[in-house]
């Protein structure tokens, strides 16, 4: 691993319990000052959109993910974990909902991040993030704690469907 990524690791798990979005983002934009390589961690599939796990400890996550042109995520909450994520390559669209009482969501609005944008996601967001553009989307997540649960979303009825994340066979934990 970077020697660099590696210092920003440890700076990442130093930081208080419960850290501020405002915290989060001076620690990464500290790291893109530095242009860290993330590139072994840089992998997209064809199958879909991937995450691509840098580090992840009880405190924290880090993890780069990868969107070929049209690939998205479901809609999705972040179960008890808040983020930020920074835009390394392309363009993020962001599609943000609202939950309605009857449990059915609803579109709120939609908006875009370029390279070097940040954006964040707290206990209440429910979004779908997805490339709509020409060229491939890499972006670096950080969830505090780690993002172990995800609620999956429909526009079609009130289900919800519980992603559990699977953290084995990740190097360097
Ligand atoms: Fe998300």
């Amino acid at each position: 691993m970077d020697i660099n990524l590696r210092a920003f690791i440890n700076r990442l798990e130093s930081l208080p319990d419960n850290p501020s979005h405002d915290g989060l983002k001076k620690c990464l934009r500290e790291m893109d000052g530095r242009q860290v390589s993330i590139d072994e961690y840089v992998n997209f599939s064809e199958q879909g959109y991937k995450r691509n796990v840098v580090h992840v400890s009880s405190r924290c996550e880090i993890s780069v993910l990868c969107f070929q042109t049209g690939q998205h995520t479901p809609i999705h909450d972040h179960g008890d974990s808040i983020g930020v994520t920074i835009i390394r390559q392309g363009t993020m669209t962001e599609e943000l909902f609202d939950r309605q009482p009857t449990g059915m969501i609803v579109s709120t609005f939609t908006r875009r991040f370029q390279t070097e944008e940040f954006s964040c996601v707290n206990l209440t967001t429910i979004h779908r993030v997805s490339n709509a553009h020409s060229e491939g989307l890499v972006m670096i997540n950080i969830y505090f704690p780690p993002l172990t649960v995800m609620n999956f979303y429909n526009l079609e009825n009130a289900s919800v469907e519980k992603w559990v994340a699977d953290y084995s066979g990740v190097k360097g934990t």
